[in-house]
């Protein structure tokens, strides 16, 4: 532990500051990126293939080094602190366990390197067993456990050595969709349990939605916005994270005027114009061009003399039925489909191709955004 005076310093556990990474001239990888992770959080990059997720954790492991800026772990610049000082464990997709060595081994290896007494690893080595609920597997080579199994050996590993920061890359992405969700939860309940801080890379915006305490969203190389699940996903600040977490229908306008945080837009070919709300940060004034962002969900079909402060005539295209909700093609003239989904079961009525129905929303429900 260092020392520390001010609370809201020790607050912070991990600190990027201008942190760039270019391989060779032509791919820069970080760009500028600046972020403090607060100790004991669970903090997601979240980002589609080759946004510069990996590359941010390899620079804070100290497997890369940064192009500009400083890292500080702790408030210290981590390329003054040796590797085996740092107190980082760390999880990979491929989760490389040494297959000759036995789980036991394997577990007892990093206590090893830092010379912990023999009684102590055994018992180590079976208390961190208990914890990923494999009691009893340590004389086992890692060929004689699941996919799923032997991932949770690769946790159990990062963690036995009582690392205060813990990376994970991917770690679930070779797992299937059933044993992936489960394996969510638990990761997420053994950070509850341990309080150490975890930084967790994943693509997968589901993953990151159900885990994290906040998520940054990485494009091309820096963060898009850096928020809470619900605040990402009510709140989204572009078009692009808009659009990366969870599904979405856009509809292209110009911004009318502006009032007390809303805001009307009319659509593209000119006749509908509806209330949207204004975020904060939206800099564009009237006449700028915009979208306006608009959840399946949000939407509902309205019935016979119901109204709602948004509403807009289609014709349904189709009607999917995926089991907890119907999923609603329907077309708009001069604006396109919109995608709605219905919970399914109640009151939802009977809908088929061609019938013409009234959708509507609450001005909160739709957000306008730069285009
Ligand atoms: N060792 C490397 N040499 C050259 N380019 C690299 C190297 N590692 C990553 N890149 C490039 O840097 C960008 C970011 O990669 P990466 O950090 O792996 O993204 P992510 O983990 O989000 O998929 C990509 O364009 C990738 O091709
Ligand atoms: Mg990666």
């Amino acid at each position: 532990m260092t020392m520390r005076s001010a609370d809201a310093a020790s607050a912070v556990h991990v600190c990027f500051r201008n942190v760039s990474k270019r391989y060779g001239p032509a791919v820069l990888a970080v760009r500028d990126l600046t972020l403090d992770v607060f100790r004991g959080e669970f903090l997601t990059l979240l980002g589609p293939s080759g946004s510069g997720k990996t590359t941010a954790l390899m620079m804070l492991a100290g497997f890369e080094e940064p192009s500009e800026g400083e890292i500080l772990i702790d408030g210290q610049r981590i390329d003054i602190v040796p590797a085996n000082r740092r107190g980082i464990g760390m999880v990979f997709q491929n989760y490389a366990l040494f297959p000759h060595m036995t789980v036991a081994e394997n577990l007892a290896f990093p206590l090893e390197v830092r010379k912990v007494p023999r009684p102590e690893i055994v018992q180590r080595v079976n208390a961190v067993l208990d914890m990923v609920r494999l009691t009893g597997v340590g004389s086992r080579r890692p060929d004689q456990l699941s996919g799923g199994q032997q991932q949770r050996i690769a946790v159990a590993r990062a963690l036995i050595f009582r690392p205060s920061l813990v990376l994970m890359d991917e770690p679930l992405g070779a797992l299937d969709k059933q044993l992936r969700e489960q394996m969510q939860y638990e990761i997420k309940d053994i950070h509850a349990r341990l309080g150490v801080t975890f930084i967790y890379v994943t693509h997968d915006q589901t993953e990151a939605l159900t885990m994290s305490d906040r998520i940054a969203v990485f494009n091309a190389g820096s963060i898009q916005q850096l928020s809470d699940p619900a605040a990402l996903y009510e709140r989204p600040q572009t078009d692009f994270v808009a659009n990366f977490i969870g599904e979405n229908n856009r509809l292209s306008g110009t911004l009318g005027p502006s009032e007390a945080g809303e805001v009307s837009v009319l659509l593209d070919g000119g006749t509908l114009r509806i209330r949207a709300t204004r975020p904060e940060a939206m800099t564009a004034g009237a006449g700028a061009p915009a979208t306006v962002s608009l959840r399946p969900e949000r939407v509902a079909v309205l019935s016979d003399g119901a109204t709602m402060p948004n509403e807009l005539s289609a014709a349904v295209r189709s009607v999917i039925y995926v089991g907890d909700h119907l999923r609603l093609i329907a077309d708009v003239p001069g604006i396109g489909p919109i995608i709605v989904k219905l919970p399914n079961g109640s009151g939802v009525p009977p809908l088929s191709p061609g019938a013409d129905v009234r959708l509507g929303w609450r001005t909160e429900d739709c957000l306008a955004l730069d285009r």
